[in-house]
């Protein structure tokens, strides 16, 4: 048993316990630590945050909160507090494909909001729910930096741009066959540190 956290998640210390990163990701981790001097290590939080969210099925559970305050040295409470401002945090499950749908002027002016309607009834789910299959989350975002191919989301590292209702369908089928967990690590993340 936990104790209650934050009104909606619970602490769970055998859970807890069973957190760690694979080899792989820890390595990454180390490497995103060693361009900071140690007396600022949390610089290194945003970075760690997107590898572990990558790793611990796309969101950030509390215990693996925990766990990255343990790695980073520096207390739980400031690991919420930035992974609470952040959108692109999920702080409870999602599906293995997050849809951001920008919802600012360029793709509103450009039919966002007909694009978010038409997913909700495609996947039958309504904005920050997940389809049946724990496939798709469906979230709207503020502006993306993407204004010129209104209206456009975001699904991980990927950008989909000049959206239809055709590209939506054919992006769907698509990572539904694929299948795979999408996450903003997707890039060549190593290529970047
Ligand atoms: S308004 Fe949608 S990307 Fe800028």
């Amino acid at each position: 048993m936990g104790a209650q956290l934050h009104g909606t998640q619970t602490f769970d210390n055998a859970k807890r316990a069973e957190i760690k990163f694979s080899e792989e990701a820890m390595k990454t981790v180390q490497t995103i630590i060693s361009h900071y001097p140690e007396s600022k290590i949390k610089s290194a939080l945003l970075p760690v945050l997107h590898v572990a969210q990558a790793e611990f099925n796309g969101w950030l559970s509390p215990e693996v909160m925990d766990y990255v305050a343990s790695v980073l040295k520096i207390k739980p409470i400031e690991v919420f507090e930035v992974a609470s401002f952040y959108t692109m945090y999920n702080l409870k499950p999602v599906g293995k494909c997050v849809l951001e749908v920008c919802q600012t002027s360029s793709c509103w002016l450009n039919g966002a909001e007909d694009i978010v309607k038409y997913i909700e009834k495609k996947l039958n789910i309504k904005v920050g729910e997940t389809s049946g299959d724990g496939m798709f989350t469906l979230k709207v975002a503020e502006c993306l930096g993407s204004c010129g191919t209104a209206p456009m989301l975001q699904c991980g590292a990927s950008f989909h741009e000049n959206l239809t209702y055709e590209k939506v369908d054919k992006l769907l089928a698509d990572y539904k066959a694929d299948g795979k967990l999408r996450s903003y690590t997707d890039l060549d993340y190593k290529n970047t540190l």
